[in-house]
């Protein structure tokens, strides 16, 4: 299983431009197609969805062509119903393609396969499969009743009077059935059964449609009137607006990490229902600006976001980050309203509840809501995305709670926004890690230390873990070769660091790590593949805010390799040699010049050739040689870089 890891961040803060909604991508290019003359479309949305249908139109004679590299298209309308008469098409899991080209396709009087991903067909169609019948459309289950895949047939259509259809689990099927209508040319009207779910995007279709210039009369939202005698004609040119649901981890990125964080592409005059996502995080406390195509989000004054219980069915997509920034309010939130998230990518409700609870939030799920009780403390965890793309860009937030968070199966995203994690990199800031190697016998553990005081930051000596478990083998009776008992002490080492002092299962073993035969058992633990991977996390949960200084073989190539500063600190064997000298001598006790040297020199040739994190400089690591300096000038040299 693919993952990314995300670090532990400081904050949020700068500009975000927007992809192409995927709710208008979708919408403009079935319009398109289906009109009179070209249509240019600008800022088209490129994602797995837009790709679904704009293969799906090739299929049925649609003529397109891109314009470069650029997100710009030019569709050739076929001014009615698709040239193609017989085709089988795959929709992978793109709702806004599979409903309206149903639709379209019923009243098209021809033969057509339509089919998706697995989960596709897990998402029910039944009442707008109902709603074409009511007109004589002929549509049958290929699979399971009321479910994709379906098989259209040629069938005598009987547009005119009322066609109802339900829209209270999906507001699609009303928008595919609004936007098949003018195919008939007859006067249409539609009666909403149920009350009708996620109304903005019904605002969004009945938009396009009057730009191709097919007029809706509402009544309500429950009466819908499709003129007769017209058809779509193209505007000549449609610009994509920015996607309003994608701008929501970015608004709650500025909320919830200070900001100010802007995203361009929407804003007051957008045309999306989920801008109001920025209404919702007001309510939560953030300041919010807002232009006419972008929209800026602060944190509080006070810094933490408000709990809230808010209906959120207006704004369905937009709600999910919502349910993760409930994890940095001040107290239980609750969303209510959104029964629709159980259709979706995946059952979003049972989803968000299982992975909120891995980062220790405390949910209730019911029917059409969920209460989320944040955690004292976010903890770090993988995050399953159920193939569903807003999990994963909304699970990215938790990092900002000074948390590392892994997210598996990252390119999910790529079904609405396949830059996201780029995107997100670009307006955070990762707890900042130096990273410092060398040697043995450099004083990179001196010079760690004192650096990490003057920066206020954290500190790893990660060689003390290695001495730890060594010191727990010799102690426990498991031998050196004994790679799996190693690997389980490892996993479960009872260690713990207090002012300056290493604890071993309660005991003080500061002094009893340094022991030439501790220090000799490390460097045997700390060739171990598989000790080391047990470890890693351990090390990765010393990154928290304002910063760390790890020192250690492999803190900037494996552990965190991120690092934004590197340092590799050596000095001459010579020079190392007559440190140590003297460090013996002072300390009273007996010391040889020459073994120490021999020492040494056998030590570093044995690191280097290690084929296990084996010592070597980095190429993005800065060369700290401390032959002719001192303690304070080395420590001087790595304030330097990272204050740079
Ligand atoms: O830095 P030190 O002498 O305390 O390290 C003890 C041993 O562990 C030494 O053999 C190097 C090894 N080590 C390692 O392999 N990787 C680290 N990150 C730190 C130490």
């Amino acid at each position: 299983m693919e993952f990314l890891d995300l670090p532990p961040l400081l904050g949020a803060s700068g500009r975000v431009r927007l992809p192409g909604s995927k709710s208008i991508s979708n919408r403009t290019l079935l319009l398109a197609a289906l009109a009179e003359g070209e249509t240019d479309i600008r800022d088209l949305l490129a994602s797995d969805d837009v790709e679904r249908m704009l293969e799906a139109l090739r299929a049925l004679g649609v003529e397109w062509s891109r314009d470069g590299e650029r997100d710009d298209y030019r569709v050739r309308g076929v001014g009615g119903s698709f040239p193609v008469k017989a085709a089988d098409l795959f929709l992978g899991n793109a709702g806004t393609a599979f409903r309206p080209l149903t639709a379209a396709l019923a009243l098209s009087g021809g033969e057509y396969r339509l089919s998706g991903v697995p989960r596709m067909h897990e998402r029910p169609i039944g009442d707008l499969v109902d709603g074409l019948r009511e007109i004589g459309a002929d549509i049958r289950y290929a699979g399971n009743e009321g479910f994709p895949p379906l098989h259209i047939r040629p069938a005598a259509i009987r547009p005119g009077g009322v066609v109802r259809v339900r829209g209270d689990v999906s507001s699609q099927f009303l928008t595919a059935l609004l936007m098949a209508l003018p195919l008939t040319g007859v006067e249409t009207a539609v009666e909403v059964v149920g009350e009708l779910i996620s109304k903005p995007y019904i605002g969004i279709t009945l938009d396009l449609m009057a730009r191709f210039g097919v007029v809706v009369q509402r009544e309500g939202w429950e009466r819908f009137t499709v003129p007769g005698g017209v058809r779509y004609r193209t505007p000549g040119v449609v610009f994509v607006e920015g996607d309003a649901s994608s701008a929501s981890y970015f608004l709650a990125a500025g909320a919830i990490g200070g900001g100010p964080v802007r995203v361009e592409g929407v804003g007051r005059s957008s045309i999306q229902g989920d801008v109001r996502f920025a209404e919702a995080l007001e309510q939560l406390g953030a300041r919010i600006d807002m232009g006419d195509n972008w929209i800026e989000a602060r944190a509080p004054e006070g810094g933490r976001l408000k709990a809230f219980d808010l209906d959120l069915n207006h704004i369905p997509d937009a709600a999910m980050t919502l349910a993760v920034a409930a994890l940095f309010a001040d107290g239980p939130c609750r969303l209510r309203n959104i029964a629709s998230w159980r259709v979706k990518e995946t059952d979003r409700i049972a989803a968000m509840a299982n992975e909120l609870r891995k980062v220790g939030a405390t949910v209730e799920e019911g029917a059409d809501y969920l209460c989320v009780t944040p955690p004292e403390r976010l903890v770090p965890a993988a995050i399953d995305t159920y193939d569903d793309h807003r999990m994963a860009m909304c699970f990215s937030l938790v990092s900002l709670g000074d948390c590392r968070v892994r997210i598996n199966d990252p390119k999910c995203v790529n079904k609405t926004f396949p830059t996201y994690f780029e995107r997100f990199g670009e307006v955070t800031r990762p707890v900042p890690v130096v990273a410092i190697d060398g040697p043995s016998a450099s004083g990179k553990g001196t010079v760690a230390a004192q650096v990490a005081e003057a920066l206020g930051y954290h500190c790893l000596d990660s060689g003390s873990l290695y001495r730890l478990v060594a010191l727990a083998a010799m102690r426990t009776g498991v031998s050196f070769d004994d790679e799996s008992g190693l690997v389980r002490l490892a996993a479960a080492l009872p260690a713990r660091f207090a002012e300056g002092r290493v604890f071993l299962g309660g005991e003080d073993v500061t002094d009893a790590i340094r022991t030439e035969e501790a220090s000799a058992g490390a460097s045997k633990v700390a060739v171990l593949a598989e000790v080391r991977a047990a470890l890693l996390d351990r090390q990765r949960e010393y990154r928290h805010a304002p910063g760390l200084v790890a020192e250690g073989r492999d803190m900037g190539s494996v552990v965190f390799p991120d690092a934004g500063t590197k340092i590799f600190l050596t000095a001459t064997a010579q020079a190392r040699a007559t440190r140590r000298y003297k460090q013996l001598i002072e300390k009273g006790m007996a010391a040889n010049m020459e073994s120490l040297l021999k020492d040494l020199q056998d030590r570093d040739a044995r690191d280097a050739a290690r084929p296990v994190a084996p010592l070597q400089k980095l190429p993005d690591a800065a060369l700290l040689d401390t032959t002719e300096m001192d303690v304070e000038q080395a420590v001087g040299f790595v304030l330097d870089r990272v204050r740079s």
